[in-house]
């Protein structure tokens, strides 16, 4: 099975539910110019918590995209004050929910354990996590990159159902929000390792997209890589202009 290629925009702490109505707005007319070809390849909005009914209610008028939440609590419901449930974000018809971003493990201290609770939530209500794994700079020079992401993935995936719903971010934490993209070399090695891992653990056909600074210009080269899938973009992803050229590049590669 060739994995699909998506494209997916992590807005982080950005756009209110306004902003994200004008960023639609104008979407809509940047994507009507295009013609992508929607069976090879997918487009994805991880908008923050509180524009996530809005741009439910922007999918409902405007086709050729999915959403869905950039973190959600390892319960469904309950006294877990603050949190955001992976029920509701289903009920507003998201697809996807994003799991461990590396801003997630080091900000708010989250774990493997925790991680691996929250994969299997999301499994278990039809949505599909994507797991964001990655190494850190310190982790990269002492040769430790492969160990790393084995570990992350073992951990993240212990209670996982094999061959269940599943998405792969492979984000180097020194390439996200740092203009240092990974070079071609380095995703090349990444990717097929977690391709590799993931076959072990009994996941096949799983779309593994590279993050960390990806921009127009670097885009294609990337997208031409074996064994990259798509990407999750940051700070690009903000603007529908250069969101849309990230696209093109990729779907030149589809
Ligand atoms: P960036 O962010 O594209 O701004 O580096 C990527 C991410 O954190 O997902």
């Amino acid at each position: 099975m060739t994995p699909k290629t998506w494209i997916a925009a992590n807005w982080k702490l950005n756009k209110s539910p306004r902003e994200s109505r004008a960023f639609f707005e104008e979407w809509a007319r940047v994507a009507g110019e295009s013609k992508w070809d929607f069976g090879a390849l997918g487009i994805l909005f991880f908008p923050p918590a509180t524009s996530l009914e809005t741009v439910s209610q922007l999918r409902n008028a405007q086709s050729g995209f999915e959403f869905g939440a950039q973190n959600c609590c390892s319960e469904s419901v309950g006294a877990f004050t603050g949190e955001i449930s992976a029920q509701v974000v289903k009920e507003l018809g998201g697809k996807f929910i994003l799991v461990g971003h590396s801003e997630r493990r080091s900000i708010f201290q989250e774990t493997n354990a925790l991680l691996a609770k929250k994969v299997a939530l999301v499994q278990s209500l039809g949505l599909t996590p994507m797991l964001c794994i990655g190494e850190s700079l310190e982790q990269r020079d002492k040769n430790q990159t492969h160990q790393v992401l084995s570990q992350q993935l073992t951990e993240c995936l212990v209670n996982a159902k094999p061959g269940g719903a599943l998405a792969v971010a492979y984000e180097p934490v020194w390439a996200i929000g740092t203009g240092k993209v990974a070079t071609v070399e380095q995703v090349a090695d990444a990717h097929a390792w977690i391709r590799k891992e993931l076959e072990r653990l009994g996941f096949t056909g799983t779309s593994i997209l590279y993050g960390g600074s990806v921009k127009a210009d670097n885009a294609l080269a990337l997208a031409k890589t074996k064994d990259v899938n798509g990407f999750l973009v940051g700070g690009a992803s903000l603007e529908p202009h250069s969101f849309r050229q990230i696209i093109q590049a990729a779907q030149s590669d589809t």
